[in-house]
């Protein structure tokens, strides 16, 4: 079975079992700001298990893609080391909304691995809760009940609260799981070790392919456990164990998961992989093969690596592939690049994204090659210069300071640094790198600690948010809870009626007022977490429940919502200008002005800013009226034409914003007529990433300002220049300048004449050549015209010429053509230059130097003469 038969064989199987198929949702996460990435397939249907949203559907089955690479869930630094751990992994599931709970849950697992998939039961161990006393919690007897009745009771094996109680997170909905494991070792090899032993052991051939979690509580921020409204399942099969047990193999990396880009791999390294699991050239090629696929589909996804966020864990994990080829496979060349288009072959049909945009993904990937590997190309400078400054200073240790601002500041590897130093039987100091690493960290966790505390609920169910159509409404807070950083003690609140949009398609959230006739609140900010709008307010009521009137700033929300509209006008024209080949890559729309970023792969030229700014202020003035669809199925939207962007969730259900020909699916609230816009001005054009380009621009009331300051200028301008014509007056005004500068220089030049003659009879005889040092305020260029006349006119001399025009000292120095060899203007110069605390240099019959020292001109003086 091929790996593209058993994902579609699951799909169906459920389907069968009347469970809706939804796509994965992106695998970067866009308004959870307590997980960066999708983790596991559940992440997706968090606001329905916590009984904020109402599901889509009461069953539903899927693939999603998932990177665990930070947080509670973190693998990334057994990837490559072992078989079956990964970066990014899909996870087939299916989920019962408080629909069917443990008995269905397990007899459809049963049913699908062993009859569809037709593993054999004498493979299979599976294991239940086994309870916790401290949390109070019993053994999963119902779980162990259903599973008897399909399974040898000497199968099911107790597990402990680490292994059999699922947790999302620190906090969040949890329950008791039951997982299934399989067994593929050879009939020898169980003959001499039971699988019983074995299991949760991290033995490669017997490892979990299945969890079936029963989601029944909620984990508070107190720690404590709740009750959640419903009971849920959530499953998780892991594709890539799921394949090496149907494909017969030992090694994850031995299914057709992985096998084209290995190959791959094999061809543009011209290393073979030979499957050991400690050989250091097979495990890079694991590390490369696996990082590959999580870099690939997070910048499908829209995240590109940066320096901060989920786009510098994205960075870091392609680093540490580039690291691993450029260590054990000697690729010193970009090349991971080249693997994206194997991954595309292989999985474009099943994730659409990656067909779309490979393109982009390659170029992205190779530039931040090219990057990195000219860190470690200086880095390699930099660790060659410390390892001869500690062998100069007689020590074996490389210094840690120097050691850590390289990893730290430079982003060159520490193992790296760690095997240069080795090589020249050097340490470096791992307590102190350690330590300073550690520092850090709390550094920047300090930075932006904030203690959350759990909900205060008041009022259960769905809030409303009204900002589409009111920026003002009454409300009162449904939830609220505390929350304390470095500026002191806020709270956030949910209310149920929310007027304020929440931050959310590259649109700001709305800050504002919360009042009533006691107190009042200013609202600092508005996000969304797990469906629910969350605003920021400066304390807590008296009366929490009372009744309060929202008012969200009605500037900013004009400015923004200007700005919005705009943007989508902008991604229109900008498609017609430059061609469909733009989509947006990223965009921040707040009430100073937007910024959208496009894929595009070259400068856009004066002329296509040019027209596409008149086509943008074109369709102001057309004065074409919003035309707003609320809640349609998505489907529908797509057929009348509307643009998606890749890495965005859309629901069943959608919001479509059209202004004539532009149509897009939207949440952010805009303008009821283009007409309000006012004018739109692009403010710059710069790259943004390899083949994405960034604009930012202004419209409302920034660009009234803009044109009123210009015009200001104007003003100013023309009445210093007493001209109506200001450009014809400055035009004037250069042609002047010139004419003068070009007087002075003749006029300089002529003085210059005048002196030479003084200079030429103030030589002086010093043994067998003539010497001349002259101190002068003459400008710089005349005086290297003179110096150079001299040493051609005056055989067997030197001149050394002093000067301090526009108070900087200056040297010059020429030697007569016969005496080159025996003096050096250079040297002479350097010698000098110390003085003036300069630095210059030449050839050996002409030097100059100049300096921060005009008080050493007298000492180089006195130097000179000395000679
Ligand atoms: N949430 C569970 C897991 O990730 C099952 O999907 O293992």
């Amino acid at each position: 079975m091929t790996s593209q038969e058993i994902r579609q064989k699951f799909l169906d199987y459920f389907k069968s079992k009347e469970h809706l198929i939804v796509p994965s949702a992106p695998i970067v996460l866009k308004d959870d700001p307590t997980l960066m990435f999708s983790n596991s397939g559940m992440t997706q249907f968090k606001d329905f298990f916590l009984g904020y949203k109402t599901p889509t559907a009461p069953r539903i089955a899927d693939t999603q893609k998932c990177l665990r690479v930070s947080g509670k869930h973190n693998d990334l630094d057994d990837v490559g080391r072992d078989t079956y751990h990964h970066t990014m992994f899909e996870m087939l599931g299916n989920w019962s909304f408080g629909d069917y709970f443990k008995k269905d849950a397990i007899a459809f697992a049963w049913e699908l691995l062993t009859e569809v998939y037709g593993i054999p039961k004498e493979n299979l161990y599976v294991t239940i809760f086994e309870g916790d006393a401290s949390e109070n919690l019993e053994r999963d007897q119902a779980a162990y009940d259903y599973w008897k009745a399909v399974i040898s009771e000497d199968r099911i094996i107790n597990g402990n609260k680490k292994d059999n109680f699922w947790e999302m997170g620190a906090s969040g909905p949890c329950g008791p799981c039951s997982e299934i494991h399989v067994d593929l070792r050879t009939p020898e090899e169980k003959a001499k070790v039971s699988g019983l032993e074995l299991v949760n052991n991290d033995h490669p051939q017997v490892v979990e392919v299945w969890n079936l979690v029963f989601m029944e509580f909620n984990r508070k921020a107190d720690g404590s456990l709740e009750k959640l409204p419903a009971q849920h399942v959530d499953t998780g099969m892991g594709f890539e164990r799921l394949c090496m047990a149907l494909q017969g193999k030992s090694s994850n990396y031995d299914t057709d998961v992985f096998t084209p880009l290995i190959a791959k791999v094999e061809e543009l390294s011209g290393k073979k992989y030979t499957g050991i699991l400690e050989d250091e050239k097979d495990i890079a090629i694991r590390v490369i093969v696996d990082h590959i696929r999580a870099v690939s589909f997070a910048i499908a996804d829209g995240q590109l690596p940066s320096n901060g966020g989920a786009g510098y864990v994205i960075r870091r994990i392609l680093r540490r592939g580039i690291s691993y080829s450029y260590r054990f496979l000697d690729m010193k060349e970009p090349f991971l690049y080249k693997l994206v288009a194997v991954l595309k072959d292989q999985m474009g049909s099943v994730f659409h994204e990656l067909e779309k945009q490979g393109k982009l993904v390659t170029d992205v990937i190779k530039s931040e090659e090219e990057s990195f590997l000219r860190t470690i190309e200086t880095g390699l400078i930099r660790v060659d210069k410390l390892i001869q400054q500690t062998i100069a200073n007689n020590s074996k240790v490389l210094p840690t300071q120097e050691v850590f601002e390289l990893y730290d500041t430079y982003g060159f590897p520490d193992d790296l640094t760690r095997i240069i130093a080795e090589e020249k039987g050097l340490t470096i100091d791992e307590k102190g790198f350690e330590v300073a690493l550690n520092e850090q960290k709390l550094r920047s966790k300090a930075d932006s600690a904030q203690k959350v505390y759990d909900w205060v609920t008041l009022e259960e169910g769905e809030e409303n948010f009204v900002g589409y159509d009111q920026i003002e409404a009454e409300t009162h807070i449904t939830r609220y809870r505390k929350v304390e950083n470095k500026d002191g003690e806020f709270y956030q609140v949910v209310l149920s009626n929310s007027p304020f949009y929440p931050e959310g398609g590259g649109q700001v959230g709305d800050k504002g007022v919360l009042e009533n006739a006691t107190e009042s609140f200013e609202v600092l900010e508005t996000k969304k977490e797990n469906g629910l709008i969350i605003s920021l307010i400066n304390g807590l009521p008296k009366d929490a429940s009372a009744i309060f009137y929202a008012k969200a700033d009605a500037t900013d929300r004009k400015n923004s919502q200007a700005n919005h509209s705009v943007t989508h006008l902008l991604h229109e024209a900008l498609r017609d200008v430059l061609g469909t080949h733009v989509e947006q890559k990223g965009s921040y729309v707040g009430p100073e002005y937007l910024r959208f970023d496009f894929s595009h792969f070259n400068k856009m030229t004066e002329e296509e800013l040019a027209l596409v700014e008149e086509k943008v202020n074109a369709k102001i003035k057309e004065s074409i009226a919003l035309q707003e669809f609320r809640n349609i199925p998505i489907q529908e939207a797509i057929d009348k034409g509307a643009m998606a962007l890749f890495g965005e969730k859309y629901g069943d259900s959608v919001r479509m914003i059209q202004f004539g020909s532009s149509k897009e699916l939207c949440g952010g609230t805009h303008v009821k007529n283009t007409s309000e816009i006012g004018h739109f001005k692009l403010t710059s054009e710069s790259s943004a990433a390899a083949g994405i380009r960034r604009i930012e621009a202004i419209s409302g009331d920034k660009s009234d300002e803009y044109f009123k300051n210009l015009e200001k200028q104007v003003l100013e301008l023309s009445q210093l220049l007493k001209s109506k014509d200001v450009v014809r007056s400055i035009e004037k005004l250069i042609e002047e300048n010139a004419s003068l500068k070009a007087e002075v220089e003749a006029f300089k030049k002529e003085k210059a004449k005048g002196e030479i003659g003084d200079w030429k009879g103030a030589y002086e005889q010093k043994g067998d050549k003539l010497l001349l040092v002259k101190k002068t305020s003459l400008d710089s260029g005349s005086v290297k015209d003179i110096v150079f006349q001299l040493k051609k006119e005056i055989p067997t001399s030197i001149t050394i010429i002093l000067s301090d025009a526009d108070g900087k000292p200056m040297i010059t120095v020429g030697v007569s053509d016969d005496l080159a060899g025996i003096y050096q203007a250079g040297a002479l110069i350097k010698e000098l230059a110390k003085e003036i605390q300069g630095g210059g240099g030449g050839n050996p019959g002409f030097a100059t130097a100049g300096g921060k020292n005009l008080d050493g001109l007298e000492n180089a003086y006195q130097k000179a003469l000395n000679i």
